[in-house]
């Protein structure tokens, strides 16, 4: 095949910058005249959405396998699991005659409230990168391509095409980036979309610091940058910023403003050559797979109903479950009979078929007699004669069912939730059948967390089935009968009030601008940190076994940062059935000169055991896992000191602990400067030594400082504690007295010694 750079060179001006504007909504520009081919691209994330009318963005697509969607994957923490959804999604591009899917996305959940939360994997970015490198890899493995998105701080709906997330420095670096980087460098997406929203101040499809300096500079990221369907403004910007295709296309004024801007000078062609290399690198990858072979459609579905269950989430269990063969079932909510598998948006998949989760049941429940009762209508109307036939059927059965989907006004793409609760008649249909049959399971379909503070004690049994997938509806059957044993954990913090959450003071924002106040404190970084009491905690979830765990070891008591950690627990299964655990691995930091959040996900391994069986899981943690982001340096850095590690079951239920000591490797510049102050400098390895003999000399002395008796302090205030807050050259103004050379050439000669020491 011809080189990518001998094709650039026969391409005229025109072609290029056609080649950076989509043709269609779906496809790249072709060039005909050298062999190039279109390129089409399909959303995503959790199926294939090929649109047959590639003009048409919202046109009914192909028939494909709808899969659980993010929120439900994350829960399943199993990165094996999504590596072989990936897997078959490829195969379902491949037949409908897709390049590359657009997905999987990383974004996190900062406030519950976004109403993409579905589309997400978790308020974790270790959890959420390690889910986008299973499901990246499984996808591109099969040579399809994949679009990780939305490229950055796109958590909430409102506003998304033009609100300015206002991101400080660590939080981007520490909470919003990392699954970005870890699917980048892990492993490289084909291709990166960015998002709508501004970014301090600049358009995310605008902003160079984000496409170019870190994603492309720093990650090393290959592939090409595209934009959200819409997000360009101004597209020579874009180009210079490092976007490197617009879509959706055809738009000839914005393949005419860049012919312009090289044209007048404004534009160097060469920013639009390597645009051009980056996405012919890719079409030519993409051609080399050929398309058009069939998927196994009922494989597809099976392995769809295998990953639902997987990843849902028993949240209660007084024992109900699972069924003991029950004689008389009643079945409540029309979510048995209308699966609520998936969400609004661009994500909408047209299915190749729907398990009806009722009819799944009926299978599964032998000559059990089954009732039925729609118990809540579809919109957000009130109707008690709806309560009362449910309840009527509870009252006569050994024990009721009540499927609970979240209705799409209240979440999906587009538009966030107006609050985290169900609709008021699915509240009062829970209360009333549970006040009248104690054998009640509230079965839940939502893409993101509700609070159940109304209606949970009532429960018996509360099974988190999200938005499932198409084969969804067997999936629960599944659970409720024991033919699959509950693992799934939740990614994602349930809260016990919407007032709890960490964002809500600063959600969605106002005047164009949303705040992140809450910095680095998300989800349970936030609820573990001030000890906020939640309904569910991170990593939460029941199984019908139980598991212990012991003999937790670690490689080193104490280690170089560079060499990282090994941690192993024996995890038994103590129970009677055979199951799956997420073993979960936090990292403290007991001291640290930034303030870090309580504690952090840095690992997990998800093992399965038969009843009495005993294994042992290991968890390596490289140096970032004891890393903070330092923006003074800036940087990632260690330091000195200890850690404890964490073991769980989940963020709330540590099992093990072992304090290792880290020794850091990094030869760091002194940042001290002469405005930092006396502690910076006594604390700074490089400005303590020089520092604290002339400190202690004139604190011997006294100075302006000194008193009659020394044992007296007209002041009566700890002057050491208030001269180590003095910035160094106020320090040794206040000093002239005693000193021997006018302060400034003190204070010089000693950030002198200080930076050249180094
Ligand atoms: C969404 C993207 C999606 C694109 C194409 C946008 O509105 O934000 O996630 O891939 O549309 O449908």
């Amino acid at each position: 095949m011809t080189s990518i750079q001998s094709l650039i060179a026969q391409m005229t001006l025109e072609e290029k910058a056609a080649l950076c504007t989509g043709a269609s909504a779906w496809t790249t520009t072709p060039v005909e005249r050298l062999d190039v081919p279109e390129l089409f691209v399909s959303d995503g994330p959790h199926g294939l959405r090929r649109v047959p009318e590639v003009h048409s963005m919202s046109n009914k697509s192909l028939p494909a396998t709808c899969f659980p969607t993010a929120s439900a994957l994350a829960a399943s923490w199993d990165v094996d699991l999504l590596y072989e959804m990936g897997q078959a999604l490829a195969e379902e591009a491949i037949a409908l005659g897709v390049d590359v899917i657009l997905g999987p996305g990383a974004n996190m959940k900062r406030s519950p409230l976004c109403g993409r939360n579905f589309e997400y994997f978790s308020e974790d970015p270790y959890l959420a990168g390690a889910m986008a490198v299973g499901l990246i890899e499984g996808i591109q493995s099969q040579g399809v391509g994949t679009s990780l998105k939305h490229f950055a701080a796109n958590n909430q709906e409102y506003e998304r095409c033009s609100i300015n997330a206002e991101v400080d420095e660590r939080a981007l670096r520490e909470i919003y980036l990392p699954a970005f980087e870890m699917a980048v460098t892990k492993a490289k997406p084909w291709t990166v979309m960015c998002s709508y929203n501004k970014v301090n101040g600049t358009y995310a499809s605008e902003n160079r610091r984000l496409l170019t300096d870190i994603l492309k500079k720093e990650w090393g990221f290959e592939g090409f940058v595209v934009s959200d369907w819409g997000a360009v403004h101004n597209r020579v910007a874009g180009l210079q910023a490092g976007l490197d295709l617009e879509m959706p296309g055809p738009k000839q004024a914005r393949v005419n403003a860049v012919i312009e801007a090289v044209r007048n000078g404004d534009l160097d062609e060469a920013v639009v050559d390597e645009a051009v290399r980056r996405i012919l690198t890719i079409v030519c990858r993409a051609a080399q797979t050929p398309k058009g072979k069939a998927f196994d459609v009922a494989a597809h579905h099976a392995l769809a109903r295998k990953i639902a269950a997987e990843s849902m989430v028993l949240l209660k269990n007084n024992g109900l479950l699972p069924l003991q063969a029950p004689q008389h079932i009643a079945v409540v909510g029309r979510a048995a009979r209308e699966a609520h598998f998936q969400g609004g948006g661009s994500s909408h998949i047209n299915p190749t078929q729907v398990d009806v989760p009722f009819n799944e049941l009926q299978k599964l429940a032998g000559n059990a007699e089954i009732s039925f009762a729609e118990g809540y209508p579809r919109d957000d109307s009130r109707d008690q004669a709806l309560i009362d036939e449910a309840v009527t059927i509870a009252l006569a059965a050994d024990v009721a069912l009540l499927y609970i989907a979240l209705p799409t006004f209240k979440e999906s793409e587009g538009y966030d939730r107006p609050d985290l609760d169900l609709t008021a008649q699915q509240v009062a249909l829970i209360q009333a059948v549970t006040a009248v049959q104690p054998n009640t399971v509230v079965i839940l379909n939502n893409g993101a967390p509700v609070v159940m503070g109304e209606w949970l004690d009532g429960a018996a049994a509360v099974l988190e089935a999200w938005m499932m997938g198409q084969a969804g509806g067997g999936a629960i059957a599944d659970v409720l009968f024991g033919r699959v044993n509950p693992s799934g954990k939740l990614a994602e913090t349930y809260p016990l009030r919407l007032m709890d959450t960490p964002a809500y003071l600063n959600f969605p924002g106002e005047n164009g601008v949303v705040r992140y106040g809450e910095g680095l404190y998300i989800g349970y970084r936030y609820y573990d940190t001030r000890q906020v009491p939640v309904l569910f905690p991170f990593g939460y979830g029941l199984s019908y076994t139980s598991f212990a765990y012991g003999n937790m070891r670690v490689s080193a008591d104490s280690f170089r940062d560079v060499d990282g950690l090994t941690v192993s627990v024996d995890v038994t299964n103590t129970g009677p059935v055979a199951g799956q655990e997420i073993v979960q691995v936090y990292v403290r930091d007991r001291e640290s000169r930034l303030a870090r959040p309580y504690k952090e996900l840095k690992g997990f391994a998800k093992v399965s055991l038969q009843p009495g069986e005993t294994k042992t899981v290991s968890v390596s943690l490289d140096s970032r896992a004891f890393a903070y982001y330092d923006p003074a340096y800036p940087q990632w850095i260690t330091e000195d000191g200890q850690f404890d590690i964490l073991v769980g079951a989940s963020s709330a239920d540590i099992r093990c602990c072992a304090t290792v000591t880290l020794q850091s490797t990094l030869q760091l510049p002194s940042t001290l400067h002469d405005e930092s102050t006396i502690r910076a400098w006594l604390n700074d390895p490089a400005g303590k030594p020089i520092l604290e003999p002339i400190f202690n000399e004139l604190m011997k002395k006294g100075g302006l400082f000194s008193s009659d008796d020394s044992d007296d302090n007209s002041m009566d205030m700890d002057l050491v504690g208030f001269l180590l807050d003095l910035p160094l050259r106020n320090f040794f103004h206040f000093q002239e007295g005693s000193l021997t050379q006018p302060p400034d050439d003190i204070t010089n000669m000693l950030l002198e010694q200080v930076h050249g020491a180094r």
